[in-house]
């Protein structure tokens, strides 16, 4: 048996639960958009061919924002091939993932989806092959109200009120050499530093966010950094941060301990924004956007939807890294929330990636039907659950060891209280693979009067840790923890091996 114990104090908390830190990612890339959102004449279609089914799986996981249109297909798209007549948006070839493009979609339709799912948009401009003049008339036509050329487009197009966008993403990924228009830092942390200007200069309330690292393990990763903000310091809000992660060669404890590598991220980068702050003295602040994470099998699984295999061909909406979830996935997804919860004194924003088919927790088959993949769970509870004030948490652990890492702590812990409901939430991620782990919990300053919720998504009965859901059905899921008692300042649980857990108990001030 494991053993963990984790102390929260109702005084000691990290920041109010920055909502846009669950937030999702649509790109043109693979079946996200066609045949994932959007698929006309689909039987759950409605009339303008957004997927009624895919929407309501949406809704039930609770995205608060989504990144749109990319990923690495911003930097070549032109987002005036989006908008107009259908009929007369051009057809054109997408260089990022060797795709036709049709643009049948576009911002209109995704400002439109966007609504239905109620999420916010957070829009991405092309600072690859294009510039200052394209990205502050994207801003005139989605968000100035109207009597000038490129707003009375948008109203002629369909769309009286502005758009109102408040999140911008000043380009993608521009630190690595796959993305077109790739850059040094002082060619970006100029470009930023004029687009962010003249964008403002058309609408001053609109959020920014630079390009960080695609990932910590990039040769540029800190001087990147360093460099973009030493420029565009003042014109920008946030830096962000790309990271995923899988299991090499089956390693399966440092994979269960990938939140380390995000903890250390995250971490660094607000030092180096810290420095910056410091050395050009700055007042404000920049936060994180940590605005592309997930679990990606990139190496090892050499499936025919990687995008060096359909390159050969020219295709509309291949089938591109449709990842298989399995429970392990989901420890550690929930892991990732965790981190981000605890770091939320700083990263403001978080976009899970992606949200259908193309590294999703949603699947959706053309002409078929829609599922959840067991990463689902832990961002809909997390999203769900997580409310109030992020607790700071001090955890007493059992450690597994390691190749990557060093020691992680077997049971990894985020927690929230929510004053105003009288709730205590703590997300739990148990990285043990044999043993169960026991777990107490002592809230100071705060009697637990009952358990209100206790869930765990582990193997299935049958199953193994490469259990998964699948187009024949879901097999993992939650379940009701049981065995969960809140006596006064303590909570206790016993969490099976390999599990995420969401307990929630009733509490009062003390
Ligand atoms: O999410 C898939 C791709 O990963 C995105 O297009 C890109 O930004 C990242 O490298």
């Amino acid at each position: 048996m494991s053993r963990a114990r984790i102390v929260v104090d109702r005084d000691f908390t990290v920041s109010e639960v920055p909502r846009r830190i669950f937030g999702s990612f649509v790109e043109h890339m693979g079946r996200c958009v066609y045949t994932g959102i959007y698929e006309p004449g689909h039987p759950e279609a409605d009339e303008r061919g957004y997927r009624r089914d895919v929407l309501a799986l949406v809704k039930e996981m609770g995205p608060t924002v989504v990144r749109y249109p990319g990923g690495n297909f911003v930097s070549g798209y032109n987002w005036e091939d989006g908008v107009g007549p259908v009929e007369d948006r051009p057809v054109r070839l997408d260089g990022a993932w060797h795709t036709v493009e049709t643009n049948a979609f576009g911002l209109h339709e995704f400002v439109e989806w966007a609504r239905l799912a109620d999420v916010e948009v957070m829009e991405a401009i092309n600072l690859g092959t294009r510039g200052v003049d394209a990205a502050r008339e994207l801003v005139e036509y989605a968000n100035h109200p109207g009597g000038t050329r490129l707003s009375d487009m948008r109203i002629a197009n369909g769309a009286k009120e502005p758009f109102d966008i408040k999140l911008w993403c000043l380009g993608n990924e521009l630190d690595g050499p796959w993305q077109i228009g790739h850059k040094t830092p002082e060619e970006y942390g100029r470009l930023a530093q004029e687009a962010a200007k003249a964008m403002r200069f058309v609408d001053p309330t609109i959020e920014l966010v630079a390009v960080g690292s695609s990932n910590s393990g990039m040769p540029t990763f800190g001087t990147w950094e360093q460099t973009v903000l030493r420029h565009a310091y003042d014109e920008v809000d946030y830096i962000s941060l790309h990271a995923y992660y899988q299991e090499h060669d089956g390693d399966a404890a440092s994979f269960l301990a990938s939140a380390l590598d995000m903890d250390y991220f995250i971490e660094s980068v607000v030092s180096t924004a810290d420095a910056i702050k410091a050395s050009g003295k700055h007042r404000k602040q920049i936060n994180l956007s940590f605005d592309e994470w997930n679990v990606w099998y990139q190496t090892g699984l050499e499936t025919e939807d990687q995008p060096s295999a359909v390159a050969a061909t020219w295709r509309e909406h291949p089938r591109l890294i449709e990842d298989t979830y399995n429970v392990t996935d989901a420890v550690v997804v929930g892991t990732f929330l965790n981190s981000l919860l605890r770091h939320s004194d700083r990263v403001k924003i978080a976009n899970q990636a992606q949200l259908v088919n193309v590294i999703a927790p949603i699947r959706a088959e053309e002409n078929g039907p829609a599922w959840r993949q067991s990463i689902f769970w832990p961002f809909a509870r997390t999203s769900a659950l997580a409310r109030g004030q992020v607790l700071r948490t001090a955890v007493t652990s059992d450690v597994v060891d390691t190749a990557r890492y060093g020691g992680a702590d077997v049971v990894d812990v985020s927690a929230t209280w929510d004053e105003e409901n009288g709730v205590v939430a703590l997300f739990l991620a148990h990285r043990g693979l044999e043993e169960s782990a026991d777990v107490e919990a002592v809230l100071r300053g705060l009697t637990a009067t009952r358990v209100t919720r206790a869930e765990v998504l582990t193997t299935p009965e049958g199953g193994d840790r490469f259990s998964a859901n699948t187009i024949e059905g879901e097999t993992v899921g939650l379940r009701d923890l049981d065995g969960v008692a809140a006596d006064g300042e303590t909570v206790t649980l016993r969490l099976p091996p390999l599990s995420w857990a969401v307990v929630q108990v009733a509490v009062e001030r003390r």
